[in-house]
C-alpha cells in the first residue's frame, strides 16, 4: 500500500545505532528537505526522558557524528524530535505512546532497532494500543533471528500483525550508494551481462574486512559470530546482487523475486570449504591491539573471521567458485567484489614470450567507491623481435565522476523509503530465511565436526587456512 508517513516512531531511540546512525540520517534528510516539513519523529526507549530531554540527547550524539558541514542543520531539526520512554514488556506502557503518537493522518512508519527479544511483546503491544492499523508500516533492524527457526518465529510473529507489503527488513549494506550501484554496473550497460556468466567468469571473490574488534558489543557479539554478524545478511545479500538475473525492472517484487532464486540455488556446503579464525593480539596501523579473549574478558570460541568458497547450482553459475571472506581486526577496512574473468581462449603473443592475465573487474564499495576494470596493453617500445603485455587499469573513481553530491549514510536511504512505503532496497521474508536455511547448515556442519575457529594475529589477512581455501584451486585473494 503506498502511503508517505507523516510520523516515524522510533523504538531503541537512545541506542548505539540511533545514535551514529539514525539521528544522523534523519537530520541530514531533514537539512536536504527530503522529507516533508511536517514529518513527526517520535523516540521511545527505556530511558526515561521528556521531549526536552531526548532533545538533549540527540543533540549530544549529532554533535559528535554529523560531519563538521552538517552541525547547523541540528536545531531546527530538533523541534521534529518527540519522546515516550516506554518498557516494551509492559503491555499497559503502549497505552501513553499511542497517545503520544496521536492522530496521524498520512501513515506511521515504526523502526525497531531493538533486540530482537523485544520484537514479539513490541508488536502485542502496537496491536493492543491500535498503532498497527493499516496505514502502519514497519522497519526491523537486524538481527532477525539467530537461526531459521527463530527468524520464523520473529517473522511469523510480525506477519500476524503487518502484511508482507508494510513489512521492511534492514540489510543496510542495501543502502550504500556502491551497493545500488551493482545493478547500475550489471543493468544500464550492455558490455557486461553477455559476459557474466560461467563461460567468461572463472571465479568471484566478495570481501567485507574490517579493523575494528569487539567496540563494546561484548554480549551480541559473542553469542552472534561473523558467519551470522556479516554472511548471513550483507555478504548473502551481496553475492545475490552480482548473480541474479536480470529482473524486469527495477521493483520491489522484481528484484527480490530474482535475488531469492540465487539464495536458494545455493549449494550446501562442506565443512572443508570454510575456515573459521579469531583474532589474537596484533598490531593495526602500527597500533598494538589485544586480542578477542581479552577484549572480551574470558576464553571464547566464537568465530571473527570466515571463509568460504559457495557455489550457485543454476546454468548460469555451474562450477564458478564464489569465495567469501569476512572478519573483524583485518589490515584494512576494505569492502570489494572482484570478479575474474577466464583467460582468452587462444593467446596469439605467447610464441613472441608475451604472457596475458584475465581480466579483471574490481567493484570497490567502501571504504572507497570505484570501479576498476583490469586490461591488458602493449608496453610502448620497440622491442625486438617480441611485444610486451601489460596490466593496466581503466578506473572510475565514483567520487571524481559525480563531484558534488554529498557521502550519504547508507540509513537515509531506507529511512526515506521507509517512509515513503518503497521496498526494493529490504528484504523480503523468503530472502531471509533462504539465507538462514544456508547458514544454519554451515553451523550444524562446524558443530558436528567440532570445528573451532583457527588463530590469526589482528593485523593480518586471516588465519593462513584461509589463503590455502584459494590457493587450492590457484586462485589469490585480492588485496
Ligand atoms: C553490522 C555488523 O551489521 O555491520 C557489525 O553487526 C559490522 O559487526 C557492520 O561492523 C559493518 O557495517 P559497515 O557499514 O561499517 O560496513
Amino acid at each position: 500500500m503506498t502511503f508517505t508517513a507523516d510520523c516515524l516512531l522510533l523504538f531503541g531511540a537512545t541506542g548505539d545505532l540511533a545514535q551514529r546512525m539514525l539521528l544522523p540520517s534523519l537530520c541530514a534528510l531533514d537539512a536536504d528537505q527530503l522529507v516533508a516539513p511536517d514529518l513527526r519523529i517520535v523516540g521511545t526507549a527505556r530511558q526515561k526522558l521528556d521531549d526536552e530531554g531526548y532533545r538533549d540527547f540527540a543533540r549530544a550524539a549529532l554533535e559528535k557524528f554529523l560531519p563538521e558541514e552538517r552541525k547547523p542543520a541540528i536545531e531546527p531539526f530538533l523541534q521534529r524530535l518527540h519522546y515516550q520512554p516506554l518498557d516494551a514488556t509492559q503491555t499497559d506502557h503502549f497505552a501513553a505512546l499511542a497517545a503520544k503518537v496521536g492522530p496521524v493522518e498520512g501513515g506511521l512508519a515504526i523502526f525497531l532497532s531493538t533486540a530482537p527479544s523485544l520484537f514479539e511483546p513490541t508488536i502485542a503491544g502496537l496491536v493492543g494500543s491500535g498503532l498497527a492499523g493499516e496505514t502502519t508500516r514497519i522497519g526491523l533492524e537486524k538481527p532477525l533471528g539467530t537461526d531459521l527457526a527463530t527468524s520464523r518465529q520473529i517473522n511469523d510473529a510480525v506477519a500476524a500483525a503487518f502484511p508482507e507489503d508494510r513489512i521492511f527488513r534492514i540489510d543496510h549494506y542495501l543502502g550504500k550508494e556502491t551497493v545500488q550501484n551493482l545493478l547500475a554496473l550489471r543493468f544500464a550497460n550492455l558490455l557486461f551481462e553477455p559476459l557474466w556468466n560461467a563461460a567468461h567468469i572463472d571465479h568471484v571473490q566478495i570481501t567485507v574486512a574490517e579493523t575494528v574488534g569487539l567496540e563494546g558489543r561484548v554480549g551480541f557479539y559473542d553469542g552472534a559470530g561473523a558467519l551470522r554478524d556479516m554472511v548471513q545478511n550483507h555478504m548473502l545479500q551481496l553475492l545475490a546482487l552480482v548473480a541474479m538475473e536480470p529482473p524486469a525492472s527495477f521493483d520491489a517484487t522484481a528484484v527480490r523475486d530474482e535475488k531469492v532464486k540465487v539464495l536458494r540455488s545455493l549449494r550446501r556446503i562442506e565443512c572443508d570449504q570454510t575456515v573459521t579464525g579469531q583474532y589474537r593480539a596484533g598490531a593495526i596501523g602500527g597500533s598494538a591491539v589485544p586480542g578477542y579473549d581479552q577484549e572480551l574478558g574470558q576464553p571464547s570460541g566464537t568465530e571473527t573471521f570466515v571463509a568460504l568458497k559457495a557455489h550457485i547450482d543454476n546454468w548460469r553459475w555451474k562450477g564458478v567458485p564464489f569465495y567469501l571472506r569476512t572478519g573483524k581486526r583485518l589490515p584494512e577496512r576494505v569492502t570489494e567484489i572482484v570478479v575474474r574473468f577466464r583467460d582468452v581462449p587462444h593467446s596469439i603473443f605467447a610464441a613472441r614470450g608475451a604472457r596475458t592475465s584475465p581480466n579483471r573487474l574490481i567493484i570497490g564499495i567502501q571504504p572507497e567507491e570505484n570501479i576498476t576494470l583490469s586490461l591488458m596493453a602493449k608496453v610502448p617500445g620497440l622491442d625486438r623481435g617480441g611485444i610486451r603485455l601489460r596490466e593496466v587499469p581503466l578506473d572510475i573513481a565514483m567520487d571524481d565522476a559525480f563531484a558534488g553530491p554529498k557521502k550519504r549514510i547508507a540509513y537515509e536511504r531506507l529511512l526515506l523509503d521507509l517512509v515513503e512505503g518503497d521496498q526494493t532496497l529490504f528484504v523480503r521474508r523468503d530472502e531471509v530465511e533462504a539465507q538462514w536455511d544456508w547458514i544454519d547448515a554451515i553451523r550444524a556442519c562446524w558443530a558436528d565436526n567440532a570445528i573451532e575457529p583457527r588463530p590469526y594475529t589482528a593485523g593480518s589477512w586471516g588465519p593462513s587456512a584461509a589463503i590455502a581455501l584459494a590457493e587450492r584451486d590457484g586462485v589469490t585473494w585480492h588485496e
